[in-house]
């Protein structure tokens, strides 16, 4: 199970993996590389200076941690093992057993397991901040993969967007969130499962999602040992309305406390029990359409019709203009476009967009989870 080294590549794509690698092990600055789940923003998990630019290059707050990303299972054992302890040693430092059914089938995939942290961890202490675990994945896409294996090192990796925007799911995101701050973007095309992985604790009784996301709560639940599984619940963090926790319960996963995948437009939310918006409706929410033209999204999923000529035209004689777009019907389809459909509405310059939600089962969880936090109004009720 040794990786095997690349050491003379041939191909376009092995060469600038190479160029990526060797940047990885060398340079200071983040490299930025695909995964299936959102584009990545790596550094060696073990330096701390290349992790601190993690940090500043994003905007990112520094208590929220980061994922380290591994290419093979001796890279994951070798996070377990105090950086004292020689290589050879390797049977005392095991992934706990409860997580073996998930990596059996979920990795390499979208999902994050927490690992103990070594007293004398050789991971850069601005990789885990004030954790006493380290969120650990295997990525699916060759790319990543290969990254992982051929730098030999492990790759500690958020969402390669600036702070607070959608994750970006294309090359193309990338750029226009970093551009000027990062010199070299792998470009891998457009990623397969397009939200974020899937957060666990293993550790925790019962075990936790921390964050849904590419692997369901469905899909952990049928694995042995997770029958029991929990999803951490937002409320449960200190401070905040509705806190059901105490107030002395640290946050499970940082991340989840800070605003993230918003546009910089508005966001109107309506749950699947509520009605489609009518074209009054629509106009209520453009302010300013009685001076110039103001630009309305509509992002639908399952049950929303398209807007016909008759209701286009009514709302262009009262100034507005209309962004419509499928989103999808399967939840794989809706999880893989949303993030770009959301950047585009930014694009073109729409002031309030209109999402129809899903319900919270198998990717709809995850879903809705990341459309309620770029939410500006959920609308729940029936018109
Ligand atoms: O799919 C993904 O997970 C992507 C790709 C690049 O792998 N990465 C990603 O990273 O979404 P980021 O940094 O945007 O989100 C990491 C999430 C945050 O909510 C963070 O708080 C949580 O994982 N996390 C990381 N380490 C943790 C730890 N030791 N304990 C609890 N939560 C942790
Ligand atoms: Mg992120």
């Amino acid at each position: 199970e040794d990786p095997k080294l690349i050491t003379s590549p041939t191909s376009q794509t092995g060469k600038a993996i190479f160029y990526a690698a060797e940047k990885l092990r060398s340079s200071d600055i983040p490299v930025a590389f695909p995964t299936e789940t959102v584009y990545g923003l790596g550094a060696d998990a073990t330096r701390d200076e290349a992790v601190k630019n993690i940090f500043a290059v994003k905007g990112r707050p520094t208590d929220n941690p980061l994922i380290v990303h591994i290419g093979s299972l001796k890279q994951a054992r070798d996070l377990l093992r105090p950086s004292n302890s020689p290589a050879s040693e390797k049977s005392n430092y095991d992934i706990p057993e409860i997580y073996a059914p998930l990596i059996e089938k979920f990795w390499p995939g979208p999902l994050t397991i927490l690992l103990p942290l070594p007293r004398n961890s050789k991971l850069s202490p601005y990789v885990y901040s004030t954790q006493v675990t380290v969120g650990v994945r295997m990525p699916s896409h060759p790319v990543a993969l290969a990254l992982a294996l051929t730098s030999n090192v492990p790759i500690a990796a958020p969402s390669a967007n600036k702070s607070g925007l959608p994750s970006p799911t294309t090359a193309k995101h990338v750029r226009e969130d970093l551009y000027k701050l990062v010199e070299l973007i792998l470009d891998g095309g457009s990623c397969d499962v397009g939200l974020e992985s899937t957060v666990v604790d293993g550790l925790s009784n019962p075990p936790a999602i921390l964050r849904p996301g590419g692997v369901s709560l469905e899909q952990i639940r049928a694995c042995k040992g997770w029958e029991g599984t929990i999803v951490h619940k937002e409320d449960a963090i200190p401070g905040s309305a509705g806190s059901t926790a105490g107030a002395n319960v640290a946050p499970r996963a940082p991340g989840m406390k800070y605003k993230h995948y918003s546009p910089t437009c508005g966001v109107r939310l309506y749950l699947p029990e509520a009605d489609m918006p009518s074209i009054t409706e629509l106009k209520a929410t453009a302010f300013g359409s009685d001076s110039k033209v103001v630009r309305l999204g509509v992002l639908r999923t399952r049950r929303w019709k398209e807007f016909g000529e008759k209701e286009r035209n009514w709302l262009a004689e009262k100034n507005v203009d209309v962004v419509e777009e499928s989103l999808g019907e399967s939840g794989e389809e809706i999880s893989r476009r949303l993030f770009g459909a959301l950047r585009r509405m930014d694009d073109e310059g729409v002031m309030v967009v209109h999402i129809e939600g899903v319900e919270e089962d198998m990717e709809g969880l995850a879903v809705m989870n990341r459309l309620k936090k770029a939410a500006s109004v959920v609308i729940r009720k029936k018109s």
